[in-house]
This record gives C-alpha cells, sequence and structure tokens, in this order.
C-alpha cells in the first residue's frame, strides 16, 4: 500500500474535500499518514481566496521539495482552489511539483496518479455535473459532521475567485445528503452542518433548501443542525419558516455583509442593499429569538471612501454581531475588481482593519459578558486544549465553551452549564 500526506488550507469546504480524497484514496490503495517525511504522496489542498493564503502555500511547498529530496518516487502535487486559479503557470514556476489537480479533479486523482513516481500531471478541467455524490467521505472522528451540500457558485461577486476557481453551482441529490446524515447518527455525530458557497442556493430535484432543513430535522440521532455560508439574497421567506419550525437548527447564522455602505455593495455586486439586509435580519430574529449572528467584512475595497468605511463599522454596531471575520481586499487576478485600480493604500487598509476588529473584539465581549450567570447547552467535544482536566464544546450560538472534567461526561454529550466568566472567544463555566 502507498501513503499520502495531505495538508489542507482554506474553508470547511476545503476541509471536506480533504475527507472525500482520504475517503476515495482509501478505497484505491492509499493509507493516509500523518507524517509527510515518510509519504508516498504529498498533497497539498489548496485555498486562492487571498494572496496572503498563496504566499502561504508556496512557502510550505519549499520546506515540503526539501523533505522529498532524495526520494525520486514521492509525488508531490497541489489540489483545490490555488491549483484551478494558477494551473499551468505553477508547473513553470514550481518544476518541483509533480502533479496539479482542480476541484473537479478529484474522481480522477488516484489513476493519474499511476505508478510511484509516476509522470507529472495537470488535470484542472471544471466539470459542471461533479459532486462526488457517491463517493463516500472519510470523516476525522468527532461530534460535528460537515457535508458539502452543493459546489461553485454563481453570483461572481466582483472581488472573489470562488466562481472561477470552483465552477458553477451545482447540488448533490437529497437522498445521497440524507445517507450522510444518517451514517453520521450511527457514528455517533450529534450535528450536522451543511456546507456550500452559497448553501441555501440549495436545489435538487424540486427539494430545495428549506425543504432540506425540515426532512433533515426529522432524522433521528442527530441534535443539531447548522449550514455555512448563506447569502443574504437566498434566504427565502421559505428558508427563514423552516429555520424558525426546525428544533433541530440551531439559533445561530453567519450571514456575510461584506460591506455597509450600498455604494460599495453595488460595486461588489452582493445583489442587495444594506436596508434589505437589516430587514432579512430582523425577520431572522422574529423567526429564530436570540439567534446569533456572525459575519464577514471586507475592507479597503476599490472606491471604498472613509464614509463608507465608517457605514461598515455602524453597520456592524447596528446589528451586533456576536463575531465576525475581517479581511483587507486582496486583488485576485480574473475578477471583474481586479481591473479596478486600489484606491485605498496598504497602510491605510491595516488601520481600517484594526478599527472593525476592534469594534468587534469589544462587541464580542459585551454579549458573552451579559451571559454569565445564565445557563447554556454544550455539546462537549473532547479534552480542551490549554486547561488541563476541562472539556471544550460549543454552545447552541456556536460559542467555545470550557467546562470542569468529571462526572462522566464525555464527548457526544450535550450538558447544561452555569457561565461563570467571559471572554471576547470563550465561555467559561463554573465546576
Ligand atoms: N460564499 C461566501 C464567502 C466565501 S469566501 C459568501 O458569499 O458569503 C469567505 C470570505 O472571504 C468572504 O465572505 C469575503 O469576506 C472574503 N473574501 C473573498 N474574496 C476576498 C478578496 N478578494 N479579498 C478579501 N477578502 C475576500
Ligand atoms: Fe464569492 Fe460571492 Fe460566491 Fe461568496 S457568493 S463565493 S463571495 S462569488
Ligand atoms: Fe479558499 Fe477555495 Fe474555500 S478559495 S475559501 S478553499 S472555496
Amino acid at each position: 500500500m502507498r501513503s499520502v500526506y495531505i495538508e489542507t488550507y482554506g474553508c470547511q469546504m476545503n476541509i471536506a474535500d480533504t475527507e472525500l480524497l482520504f475517503g476515495h484514496l482509501g478505497r484505491n490503495g492509499y493509507q493516509r499518514t500523518a507524517d509527510p517525511q515518510s509519504a508516498d504522496v504529498i498533497l497539498l489542498n489548496t485555498c486562492a481566496i487571498r494572496e496572503h493564503a498563496e504566499e502561504r502555500i508556496i512557502g510550505r511547498l519549499g520546506d515540503l521539495v526539501r523533505m522529498k529530496n532524495g526520494r525520486p518516487d514521492v509525488q508531490l502535487g497541489i489540489a483545490g482552489c490555488m491549483a484551478q486559479h494558477v494551473r499551468d503557470k505553477l508547473m513553470d514556476r514550481l518544476p518541483f511539483v509533480d502533479f496539479v489537480v482542480g476541484p473537479d479533479a478529484y474522481r480522477r486523482l488516484p489513476e493519474l496518479l499511476g505508478e510511484p513516481g509516476g509522470d507529472p500531471f495537470v488535470d484542472v478541467r471544471l466539470d459542471k455535473a461533479e459532486t462526488y455524490a457517491d463517493i463516500a467521505p472519510r470523516r476525522e472522528a468527532g461530534v460535528r459532521g460537515w457535508i458539502t451540500i452543493m459546489r461553485g457558485c454563481d453570483k461572481f461577486c466582483t472581488f472573489c475567485i470562488v466562481p472561477f476557481v470552483r465552477g458553477r453551482e451545482r447540488s448533490l441529490p437529497a437522498t445521497a445528503i440524507f445517507d450522510q446524515v444518517r451514517q453520521l447518527a450511527a457514528d455517533g455525530y450529534r450535528e450536522v452542518v451543511y456546507l456550500g458557497q452559497t448553501v441555501n442556493a440549495y436545489r435538487h430535484d424540486g427539494v430545495d433548501f428549506a425543504e432540506l432543513l425540515r426532512r433533515t430535522n426529522s432524522i433521528d440521532g442527530i441534535e443539531r443542525i447548522r449550514f455555512t455560508s448563506p447569502h443574504p439574497s437566498d434566504m427565502s421567506a421559505a428558508v427563514i419558516e423552516a429555520m424558525g419550525q426546525c428544533d433541530k437548527v440551531c439559533p445561530q447564522l453567519h450571514l456575510p455583509v461584506q460591506s455597509g455602505s450600498n455604494r460599495v455593495l453595488a460595486s461588489m455586486e452582493r445583489g442587495y442593499s444594506v436596508e434589505q439586509y437589516v430587514d432579512l435580519v430582523d425577520r431572522l430574529r422574529k423567526a429564530k429569538p436570540g439567534i446569533a449572528l456572525s459575519t464577514d467584512i471586507i475592507v479597503g475595497f476599490p472606491g471604498e471612501e472613509e464614509s463608507d468605511f465608517e457605514a461598515t463599522l455602524s453597520l456592524m454596531r447596528q446589528v451586533g454581531y456576536d463575531s465576525a471575520f475581517m479581511f483587507k481586499y486582496s486583488q485576485r487576478e480574473g475578477t471583474k475588481a481586479a481591473k479596478w485600480d486600489e484606491t485605498v493604500g496598504d497602510e491605510e487598509k491595516s488601520r481600517r482593519l484594526q478599527a472593525v476588529i476592534a469594534q468587534q473584539e469589544e462587541q464580542s465581549a459585551a454579549i458573552n459578558r451579559k451571559l454569565i450567570g445564565s445557563t447554556v447547552e454544550v455539546l462537549v467535544e473532547g479534552p480542551a486544549r490549554r486547561r488541563d482536566g476541562w472539556l471544550v464544546g460549543k454552545t447552541l450560538h456556536f460559542k467555545t465553551a470550557v467546562l470542569p472534567a468529571g462526572g462522566g461526561i464525555a464527548p457526544g454529550a450535550v450538558v447544561d452549564v452555569r457561565v461563570s466568566e467571559a471572554t471576547a472567544h470563550t465561555l467559561v463555566a463554573s465546576a
């Protein structure tokens, strides 16, 4: 048996793709190894979302090449979004890379790898029908299972590389999804997270996302349902209603807004205004009282004036996000916005980024502090990393909580605990 080592970068969908690769390669004569030094195949599953992501990967490739030195039979390759983004250029620029496979070429990978030390190859064909619905992933053991329910994206926000590297939007058959959910429940998982770049645009054979949530809600053994990332424009009344009516759908949503300025949202081609987004938040709060919201923010988009940036800060205060991922705009070759001059210098981008982060930290801490003294329901995952004798898990609102171990509490348990301390990122439960 040959062994394969995979290192994963980027979003949850890439992590899920790595599980898919392990499943597929596992059934085709490869065993998984955690040690690149001894692996026959070394694979980086890459991300292209920002320049920084690509630079990190190039740096890491250097280390791996040194590891491969003197072992000519080892095949070193790149999969995922950056592989798709830079394609053949990658082979020219990095002659030590043996293969490049895009996100739609994983089915062919065992065949392409061929014999030890096989010829170099590039397979970056995008396939608008590929969903890997019939390929069972090999998951990490745990209490939360991630299931990719749709692939690709058709939105083409002007800053974003995803539609170019992941191809057109397509959904998996609902039956294939429910098979996976039942398997997760049978394997002891308690929570399922549905994944897609515009996850709520899910549609297959007349089953839409609202229907998918309702049917998932009735699967025994699964106690919590989440999904990420929904697009505000696809948040239909039916989806909001289903979220409200399905008791297992958690009161938590990651709802990327990107900017609080209508001018910037329009040039990003996000498809909604600030007013529409705020109205959506109101409707979600009515349907799911106490829902925790998080978001993604980009600062320094071309044309973003100080007043636009202030509007973003103001919207973030108005919505009162529990948390946020915040980024400096990064120009991506091939996108529409890449043709526009950058108008915000890097120093100013950094200043804006620090300002949104500082505001959000304060807000997150304030929201979490209000939980001190209350009881929260925690799905226990396992030992806490930095606290001996403590366990870690997530609350219904997807907040990290640590609690003292003992009392026979095992991973997979759902326990009610009292919050005694809180920071912007963690709740601490008393013994
Ligand atoms: N499909 C999701 C976003 C996936 S990418 C959605 O539409 O909400 C995750 C986040 O990366 C985006 O929400 C955005 O905030 C950020 N991002 C994407 N492209 C970027 C770029 N070129 N520069 C900076 N941040 C970017
Ligand atoms: Fe990118 Fe926009 Fe698609 Fe999200 S919806 S993946 S930001 S193009
Ligand atoms: Fe990155 Fe691709 Fe995900 S670009 S964020 S790994 S879809």
